[in-house]
């Protein structure tokens, strides 16, 4: 096969505060000739998460941090091209983390088969993939049950939108809040919330002060900050909260002091537990089961925000922190 030229994002500098597109750059780069046991990818879908822009920042953390001048890495899913092992044959569907970029070579283990009949395959990278296994895990990690009210926050994102549903199917009562009036009407309509609210209006705490006037069994926390600091104010006794992300932080050049109430941990003896769903991967068979099953079945909504181009995959990546996706923001690729 003649030389393959793949286009790739790279670190070029560490932002302070929001990243700008000044902070990459798109490359060119030469494939090397395929070798024995190796398998040649070409990417159809690639991931932009909010978690990227702690890696920009230098510093250890539970990934290691992108480092500049190289190409950038993440979810992707792809078919392959061209394989020189025996587990990989062309046409197969695979998902791999050699995300930012247009064709990658990796071996068999880097690479993990999906099926080619479930569609669209950027599935693999929401509903059925890294953010939907997050909110199963979210859910499993605090054992959500029937009769649980729960509020997410970050609802109608990524991992928002199938923890919603998710706690739906297990016979919660769901509140969710959310950034816009369209965003709202997504989860009331398509994903069934009990109640959906704009953020940006009223205060957190008083829509939960309204909605939830009894109060709150579990909080699935995406946001952190003003939101978290809420949600312990109207947390039942015994309630528990996952710790899943807070987006509100990610571009703050110096830390944020905490909520101003966490005594209510003690006062109404709630757990708080961190997620990290990379410690989970020894149960992604049966995410892939139970999750998979709800999607084929139409239990589940994959909602998705689809950008263009490996041109236009920074701009992706930073609208995510001006809320410019509805379900899981994805870059599909020519
Ligand atoms: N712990 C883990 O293993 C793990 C795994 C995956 C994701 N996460 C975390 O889970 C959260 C959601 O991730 P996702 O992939 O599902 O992303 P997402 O929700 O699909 O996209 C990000 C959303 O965050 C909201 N947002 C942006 N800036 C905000 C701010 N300053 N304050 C409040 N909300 C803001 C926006 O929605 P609005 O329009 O509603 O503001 C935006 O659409 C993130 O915090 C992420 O880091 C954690």
């Amino acid at each position: 096969m003649s030389k393959i030229t793949s286009r790739e994002i790279r670190l070029a500098s560490r932002p302070k505060g929001i990243p700008t597109a000044a902070n990459f750059t798109l490359a060119r780069t030469e494939l090397e000739p395929l070798q024995d046991q190796q398998v040649l990818v070409r990417n159809l879908f690639i991931s932009v998460d909010p978690y990227m822009r702690g890696r920009m920042n230098d510093g250890k953390s539970y990934v290691p941090p992108f480092e500049l001048g190289k190409p950038l890495d993440g979810g992707a899913v792809g078919e392959v091209i061209e394989s020189r092992a025996k587990e990989f044959k062309p046409g197969d569907a695979v998902t791999s983390s050699f995300g930012w970029r247009e064709y990658f070579m990796a071996s068999p283990k880097e690479l993990h088969r999906v099926s080619r009949d479930i569609q669209p395959l950027s599935v693999y990278l929401g509903a059925l993939g890294m953010t939907g296994m997050t909110a199963w895990v979210g859910l499993n990690l605090v054992e959500v049950k029937a009769g649980d009210v729960i509020f997410i926050s970050g609802a109608a994102g990524a991992v928002g939108s199938v923890a919603g549903q998710l706690a739906k199917l297990r016979g919660c009562r769901v509140i969710g809040s959310a950034g816009s009036a369209e965003k709202v009407k997504f989860l009331r309509e398509e994903c069934a919330f009990d109640v959906a609210f704009n953020y940006k209006g009223e205060p957190v705490l008083d829509h939960l002060y309204r909605e939830a006037p009894d109060g709150i069994d579990v909080y699935f926390d995406n946001v952190g900050g003003k939101t978290l600091e809420a949600a312990l104010a109207v947390l039942r006794v015994h309630g528990r909260i996952i710790a899943c992300g807070g987006i509100a932080g990610y571009n703050e050049e110096t830390p944020q002091p905490g909520p101003s109430n966490l005594f209510n941990i003690i006062t109404k003896r709630l757990t708080m537990k961190g997620l990290i769903v990379l410690d989970w991967l020894d149960r992604q068979a049966e995410f892939e089961k139970e999750v998979g099953g709800y999607f084929t079945a139409g239990k589940v909504k994959h909602k998705e925000t689809v950008v263009k181009g490996i041109d236009n995959a920074v701009d992706a990546f930073l609208a995510l922190f001006h809320g410019q996706n509805v379900g899981k923001m994805v870059v599909q690729l020519n």
